[in-house]
């Protein structure tokens, strides 16, 4: 649970009362209190308020906030408001305003505004999380942190010129081995002295913001941005612990965010938060993907949805309306997917600047007659009566994939051979294959256990760091099946290639060796002929992107190119290894054929999907101890009967017995207590 406090699903979001006059907060308790919110995240980005000047302090005004939420009933869950800094503090301190890629110091203004490197920012952010640590450490209202808001970007001046040298000092030891690591006598590049190293922008290697001439350089600039934040993250987080053992620290994150290493950073955080906010035309089956992805950075863990809008954003280009029902049932969604709140941005529509168009709880009109707040109000009812049951069950899942941000990194950095392959696109195609069958997947890291999976499907593994291939070699050999696609096994974890033939690390257990790679034109494909038919897979698929000519060493030949110079030659390869095996899908294949061979090893390992619903319908199961929760999600724009077997199952909400088959409106969701 995440605060014995508050054992029910948190609902709530961002409450910001400082841009309000206090009159208007009663009148904010009362609609709290009507749309079953239980849960505030506050105080946004009130720098300038909690500290008006380096030596002047008003918390008046937070005290009474957090009494007001308390006296109602309504927990906090605090945040260091460091997301912003100051006017004062930009204009006394120049140097913790951030450098952009382009090398132009920022002036003051936006947020996220501060370099990450900056002491004076280090020793500020930190000073405030103290402040507030102590003087609400035992509030009534306080039931998480909250450490800044959304980390994000990377900053290119001196600061952090000089940390990087620091850091690569720390990571390499020698001058040689970095020479070595970057491969630097291509160019003439050999460095003799660390103060020759300079920030990869597009002043030095970079011609473009994804066009670097030295790969091993900006992946390393990337390593340590992403640590240089997640240094922030963990200097509050250090603070407010040592104030508050037993409050769990997190910070939101943004889901497939690129430029932080997530896996890195959930090992920091005490719980998972993040931030939903597909655009109107977000495929269901990429929201699913990225509540998977933030589940399994704490391996399987129950997350925080901290945000998603009641309706509509304003920072889309067209920020549409969630339509009637629309709110509930991607709110239903992240919990079956393993969230333990549901919380928005934002609880009162604010009046000015650029947020002034997201919607709220409460909208500009300032009373609850909208139709957004009686969803709202609804749900908060509707998850009141819920009660504590959901809370820590976990969803398990026998499938797993393998995600990387080095991996995303390295492929997207390469000069070659092809811009068209996009990493998260490739993850998601496999992803999608598994969701829209309903079979539970879980979405992980490199370095976790995968003894749990009986499948592991690894796209485009690029970058093969230390021990892995061991890793994957004798997770195969106990009876796991395995599965990697084309442009794997290639470069190490500094992006040198592996030499003596691709896949690299991952040839003796797919027992093929890669000899050319082929970039085929947008618009041009190949196909997948499969010769030995294996479960459903049969016929031919389209495939492009890129074609990995190869020829089987140890492996079979499952199907082969239709054509080009290099038609009849293998594009689906299967090895067997000791008591597993592993695939190899040397090309880009079309859904089709990801949906079937998905299906076909599944089924080979007897995985069955959560529910045999009509398509269109999420099923989802969640479990704790020897309760179980079906998740029944109809996607679809018309009503559907799904059929649930001979299983004793009841309402959740309701506790009415449910048997033989259930209606499922339009966009709706039910929540099935399995006996
Ligand atoms: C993010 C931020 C919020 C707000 C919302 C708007 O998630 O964390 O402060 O800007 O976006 O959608
Ligand atoms: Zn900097």
């Amino acid at each position: 649970m995440i605060n014995e406090k508050l054992p029910r699903i948190w609902y709530g979001g961002d409450y910001n009362p400082d841009q309000w006059p206090e009159q208007i907060w009663q009148e904010d308790m009362r609609l709290f209190r009507k749309a079953g919110i239980n849960v505030a995240t506050i105080p946004d980005f009130s720098w300038a308020k909690l500290q008006p000047d380096e030596d002047t302090w008003d918390f008046a005004w937070l005290d009474r906030a957090l009494d007001l939420l308390s006296k109602n009933g309504i927990f906090a869950c605090i945040v260091t408001s460091t997301g912003a800094v100051p006017p004062w503090l930009a204009t006394k301190y120049p140097e913790v305003l951030r450098t952009t890629f382009d090398g132009r110091r920022r002036k003051y203004g936006h947020r996220h505004n501060a370099c990450p490197n900056s002491p004076v920012f280090r020793r500020l952010s930190t000073q405030l999380a103290r402040k507030l640590a102590e003087r609400y450490a035992s509030h009534p209202a306080l039931v998480a942190w909250h450490v800044s808001n959304e980390y994000g970007g990377r900053c290119y001046c001196e600061n952090c010129e000089k940390a990087f040298r620091a850091w690569l000092r720390q990571r390499y030891g020698t001058l040689d081995a970095l020479n070595a690591a970057w491969w630097t006598a291509f160019w003439g590049h050999t460095f003799t002295d660390w103060d020759q190293v300079v920030v990869p922008n597009i002043l030095s290697e970079h011609t473009d913001e994804t066009h670097t001439a030295f790969q091993g350089i900006t992946l390393d600039y990337y390593r340590f941005a992403s640590q240089s934040l997640l240094d922030c993250y963990r200097a509050e987080r250090d603070v407010l612990r040592a104030v508050t053992p037993g409050v769990k620290i997190t910070t939101n994150l943004m889901g497939a965010y690129k430029e932080l290493d997530y896996f890195r950073w959930a090992k920091e955080m005490d719980i998972v938060s993040w931030d939903n906010y597909p655009a109107l035309d977000t495929p269901t089956s990429e929201v699913a993907f990225r509540h998977d992805l933030m589940r399994g950075l704490k391996a399987g863990a129950p997350f925080m949805l901290m945000e998603q809008t009641p309706s509509q954003t304003n920072w889309q280009d067209y920020n549409g309306l969630k339509r009637p029902g629309v709110m509930r049932l991607m709110s239903l969604q992240a919990v079956a997917r393993g969230a333990d709140t549901v919380m928005f941005f934002q609880l009162r529509r604010s009046r000015g600047a650029s947020e002034k168009y997201h919607s709220a709880v409460i909208d500009h009109v300032g009373h609850e007659n909208t139709r957004v707040f009686r969803e709202v109000a609804a749900l908060g009812a509707e998850l009141a009566s819920l009660g504590s049951a959901l809370l820590d069950s976990r969803v398990e899942a026998r499938v797993g994939i393998l995600f990387d941000w080095e991996n995303w990194w390295a492929i997207e950095m390469s000069s070659g051979p092809s811009i068209g392959l996009k990493y998260v696109e490739q993850v998601r195609g496999w992803h999608a294959a598994l969701w829209e069958q309903n079979y539970a997947v879980d979405v992980v890291g490199l370095e976790d256990d995968l003894s749990r999976y009986d499948i592991v499907i690894a796209p485009v593994l690029s970058m093969v760091k230390p021990g892995l291939a061991k890793r994957l070699e004798s997770f195969v050999s106990a009876g796991g099946t395995f599965l990697t696609t084309f442009f794997s096994g290639i470069v190490n974890e500094t992006d040198l290639v592996t030499v003596g033939g691709y896949p690299g690390e991952l040839r003796r257990l797919l027992g093929i060796w890669v000899e050319e790679i082929d970039a085929l034109l947008p618009g041009a494909g190949n196909s997948i002929h499969v010769k030995s038919p294996f479960g459903d897979l049969r016929g031919s698929y389209a495939c492009g992107i890129l074609c990995d000519i190869l020829h089987c060493e140890m492996a079979e030949p499952i199907a082969v190119y239709g054509s080009d110079f290099y038609a009849g030659t293998p594009s689906v390869t299967r090895n067997r290894f000791e008591k597993g095996s592993a695939w190899y899908v040397a090309s880009s294949p079309e859904p089709a054929f990801m949906s079937t061979l998905v299906r076909s090893l599944a089924h080979e390992k007897g995985i069955q999907p959560v529910a045999n619903v009509p398509p269109g319908v999420e099923a989802t199961r969640r479990r704790k101890g020897d309760e179980s929760f079906l998740f029944l999600l109809n996607h679809g724009d018309k009503p559907v009967t799904a059929g649930l077997g001979n299983g004793k199952l009841t309402e959740l909400a309701s506790g009415k017995p449910v048997k033989g088959s259930i209606q499922i409106p339009a966009k709706g969701v039910v929540i099935l207590r399995e006996a």
